[in-house]
């Protein structure tokens, strides 16, 4: 057995784990540092449902189990008000079959619109320090369908193009009562709330993915322009989510 595995199993028979530091630094103008927060309550490994989804959608997805529980959990408290559900930012399908999969088990039975260009992320700008354009277009428009097929999910419409650009006409009637914004870049995900907020009943939710992540700084810097506005509560979750409560 490799010396560095054997280290690791000899710590681990202590008690101890070891694993890389992640140094802090700074962003765009801001700080980011590793988030380890001491609260140990867990409730998805009692939760088999999440579980067994979870565990077909974890290979198509870039978001880790936290966000992905969150976004399980967030959905599954939306029956009550009216409107559609929105993903922008799909790439292989993990989070959107997920909130597929919950959003079908609600007795209002929501679509889920899944919007991605399927040519990777568009609009980066000299706010987004880490992209260019074009990155995750590993992915194609088959590849989530047969996810959606693989869990049984019919309840759900793939927008494929620049979103809101490409489908303006196809989703202007819509009202959204959760929207997933996963888009990576200031710009994209400035574009997607825009079109969605007016489109929001009052108690519905907006989740930034990226917020969190240094690689996304462009997504700080736009949350931080809504923190002051009086029809938005602003909530930064440190699995790296920010949430957006519409209030008026
Ligand atoms: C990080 S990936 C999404 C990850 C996915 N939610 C998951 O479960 O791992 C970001 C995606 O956003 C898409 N994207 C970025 N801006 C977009 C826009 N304005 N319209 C449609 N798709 C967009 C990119 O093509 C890319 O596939």
């Amino acid at each position: 057995m490799p010396l560095k595995q054997l280290t690791k199993r000899a710590i681990g028979a202590l008690g101890y784990e070891i694993s890389r530091r992640v140094k802090s630094k700074i962003v765009g103008g801001k700080h980011y540092a590793p988030v380890r927060p001491f609260a140990t309550y867990s409730p998805w490994l009692d939760n088999s449902d999440f579980a067994s989804v979870y565990d077909r959608i974890k290979t198509n997805t870039l978001v880790d189990k936290f966000r992905c529980y969150e976004l399980w959990e967030l959905v599954g408290q939306l029956g009550h008000l009216p409107g559609n559900f929105l993903e922008v930012g799909v790439w292989r399908g993990g989070t959107g079959a997920l909130i597929c999969h919950r959003a079908n088990c609600l007795p209002s039975k929501p679509t889920v619109y899944l919007c991605d260009t399927f040519k990777g992320v568009c609009k980066a700008t000299d706010k987004d320090l880490s992209y260019s354009g074009g990155e995750h277009a590993d992915t194609s428009e088959q590849d989530v369908r047969e996810l959606l097929a693989g869990l049984g999910c019919e309840n759900f419409k793939i927008l494929t193009g620049i979103f809101p650009d490409d489908h303006l006409e196809a989703v202007s009637k819509e009202t959204f009562s959760f929207v997933h914004i996963d888009v990576d870049v200031y710009q994209s995900a400035k574009d997607v709330l825009n079109f969605a907020w007016p489109r929001m009943p009052v108690g519905a939710l907006v989740v930034f993915d990226d917020f969190g992540f240094d690689t996304c700084n462009g997504i700080a810097i736009l949350v931080g322009e809504y923190q002051r506005d009086s029809d938005k509560l602003v909530i930064h979750n440190l699995n790296g989510h920010a949430i957006l409560v519409k209030t008026a």
